[in-house]
């Protein structure tokens, strides 16, 4: 190639410099607080909603999965498309503490396991980092992240590297064969200062599902107060994120004594919800009813701390993906009713398709994962779509410039029941710009700024919007154990429930599976009023759209 002509010379400096002060734009640090039970955003104060996704690194061969089978930034750039907006990277704590072990090359690692076409896999994929430090490796992850905006809360899953988490595994209490506190606490500060610097670290899990026969409260206050301490002081920006006991399911002891700790407006406490830990009551008893008594449990083991003005994190949940197991199917839909609803910030578990190498099994397939075995594209994009409403923020500082209103969710779908264009049908649609629902005290559900009302006309029947708001068929009472039912009178005094039909139009119909059956799934029955104040219809087409909308309704109709 010949050299450049010395006259671009100075043109081409300040292309560069321009494209440094762009590139360094793109890169601003993220820094959240909390505002009573809202993440929100340092700049603007506003909400911010972590919608998560599990990345796992802290597998035998201590490099985040994945990476033999797509480019760094491709994953992370997957990430974003498919609608989330961070990750909950985890992490061993030895890599951090053990300067043996952090020095280990990749391939190194790698080699030791004998996991050959891995080698070949990630020399292909990730050249750059192959022959880099597991800890430089980790912080190329990072940089990936922080390159394409995606969030980060790092993780620490467990002090060994391997497949976490076991009562027995000698991870799972301060004491436990390889968890000795004082370790932990020195690993936490280093993870803390070395990211301080990073745009996108936006929080710290302190340490993943405490569990085992050390569980002991008045040691979980001591040292997850020193930990939360010697992270705030290394990095004072960073939230601290703080697990319950019992494999994170519980943290009920803070109702009886709250946390003390010398810092404010940073503290989140997160918890665990996976359908498999109630497997036989999903299967053997009604549906409702287990959903009724499972979110009571959570709320009373954690959810209460909503009330407490501390932000929750469900940092793990997530199905088989193949959607063959009917319990999880059940016990997702009871979940995003219940996500979606106090509208709570979470991790899906897990994002892998795919480990290197995980409890002897060498390039194992994650059912659980959302991508496929090849990191190429989503396992499931049904899965996806019915999880994308609860990715967005539906209230919260700064989401208020609009007027609060309802919609009205059906987690089976992921859709929301809106009106069609110029018509009083009823069917199910995107969540987001939906309608502008009300739900007022005399139990009507009303669209905002207008006389219609939701009406039932019959068993099979659509469901219509009328204006005679004060009929019983226009009355409408959460019902069943889970009040995930919608229920109202028909005129001749028929209780019916709203459902959708095979078309998703929006149909009343014969109540089902309210209590005793536990092999009736009510989920085509089941939708959850939701507060919001996000953009809606009324808010993004302005009144005069209205009035014609309502005017061409009442035209044909
Ligand atoms: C540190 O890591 C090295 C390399 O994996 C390992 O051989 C050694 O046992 C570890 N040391 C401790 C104290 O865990
Ligand atoms: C918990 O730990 C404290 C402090 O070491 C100890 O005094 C107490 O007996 C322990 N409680 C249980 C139930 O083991
Ligand atoms: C399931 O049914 C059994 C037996 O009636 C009951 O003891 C249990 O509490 C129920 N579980 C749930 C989660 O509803
Ligand atoms: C996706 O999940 C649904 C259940 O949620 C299931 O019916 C479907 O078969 C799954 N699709 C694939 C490709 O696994």
């Amino acid at each position: 190639m010949s050299s450049k002509p010395s006259s671009l010379v100075p043109i081409i400096i300040i292309i560069l410099s321009l494209t440094t002060v762009i590139h360094h734009h793109l890169v601003s640090a993220i820094q959240l607080s909390t505002s009573s039970r809202w993440i929100v955003n340092d700049d603007d104060g506003e909400r911010v909603k972590l919608a998560c996704v599990n990345w796992v690194s802290h597998l035998d061969a201590v490099i985040a999965e994945g990476l033999s089978k797509q480019p760094v930034d491709v994953i992370s750039k997957k990430i974003l498309e498919m609608g989330f907006n961070c990750v909950r990277l985890t992490y061993p704590l030895f890599l951090f503490t053990n300067r043996t072990l952090g020095a280990v090359t990749v391939r190194e690692s790698f080699l030791r396991l004998g996991l050959i076409d891995s080698i070949h896999g990630f020399e292909a994929n990730n050249p750059l980092i192959i022959d880099l430090p597991l800890i430089k490796a980790f912080q190329e992850v990072v940089a990936s992240l922080d390159r394409n905006n995606v969030m980060i809360v790092l993780d620490n899953q467990i002090s060994k590297p391997g497949w976490c988490c076991s009562d027995s595994d000698g991870n799972g209490f301060f004491g436990d064969q390889y968890f000795d506190p004082d370790v932990w606490l020195y690993g936490l500060a280093k993870v803390a200062t070395m990211f301080s610097s990073s745009a996108n670290v936006v929080g710290m899990s302190l340490r993943n599902e405490l569990r085992g026969p050390k569980e002991n409260v008045s040691l979980w206050y001591r040292y997850m107060q020193k930990g939360a301490e010697v992270v705030h002081a290394a990095n004072p920006n960073v939230l601290v994120i703080l697990s319950g006991l019992s494999y994170d399911k519980d943290l009920s002891f803070l109702q009886i004594q709250p946390i003390a700790l010398t810092f404010g407006n940073k503290l989140v406490f997160e918890v665990h919800w996976y359908g498999f830990s109630n497997e036989e009551d999903w299967k053997t008893n009604n549906t409702n009813q287990v959903c009724a008594q499972v979110v009571d449990t959570i709320m009373n083991r954690a959810g209460f701390l909503l009330d407490e003005d501390y932000p929750l994190f469900i940092s793990e949940w997530g199905i088989d993906q193949r959607g063959t197991n009917d319990f999880e199917t059940r016990y997702l839909n009871c979940f995003s009713a219940w996500a979606a609803d106090h509208d709570l910030d979470w991790a899906l578990w897990t994002l892998a398709g795919s480990y290197y190498f995980r409890q002897g099994v060498v390039e194992m397939d994650e059912t659980y994962g959302l991508l496929t075995l090849d990191w190429s594209e989503p396992r499931n994009s049904s899965f996806l779509q019915k999880i994308s409403p609860i990715q967005s923020p539906f209230q919260g500082p700064g989401l208020s410039k609009n007027r609060p209103h309802k919609m009205i969710f059906h987690p089976a779908t992921g859709f929301c029941v809106q009106r069609q264009s110029f018509s009083k049908e009823l069917t199910l649609g995107p969540c987001s710009g939906g309608e502008s629902w009300d739900y007022t005290s005399r139990n009507a559900i009303t669209i905002k700024g207008t006389c219609y009302c939701l009406q039932a006309d019959g068993v099979e029947k659509k469901a219509k919007l009328g204006t005679t708001c004060t009929d019983r068929s226009s009355q409408w009472e959460e019902i069943s154990a889970s009040k995930l039912h919608l229920s109202s009178k028909i005129n001749n005094g028929t209780v019916v429930c709203l459902d959708i039909d095979s078309g998703n139009t929006i149909i009343t119909n014969t109540c089902k599976c309210l209590a005793g059956d536990s092999m009736c799934d009510p989920a085509s029955q089941w939708f959850k009023i939701i507060n919001t104040t996000t953009e809606s219809r009324a808010g993004t087409y302005g009144w005069m759209n209205w009035i014609m909308q309502s005017l061409g309704a009442y035209l044909l109709g």
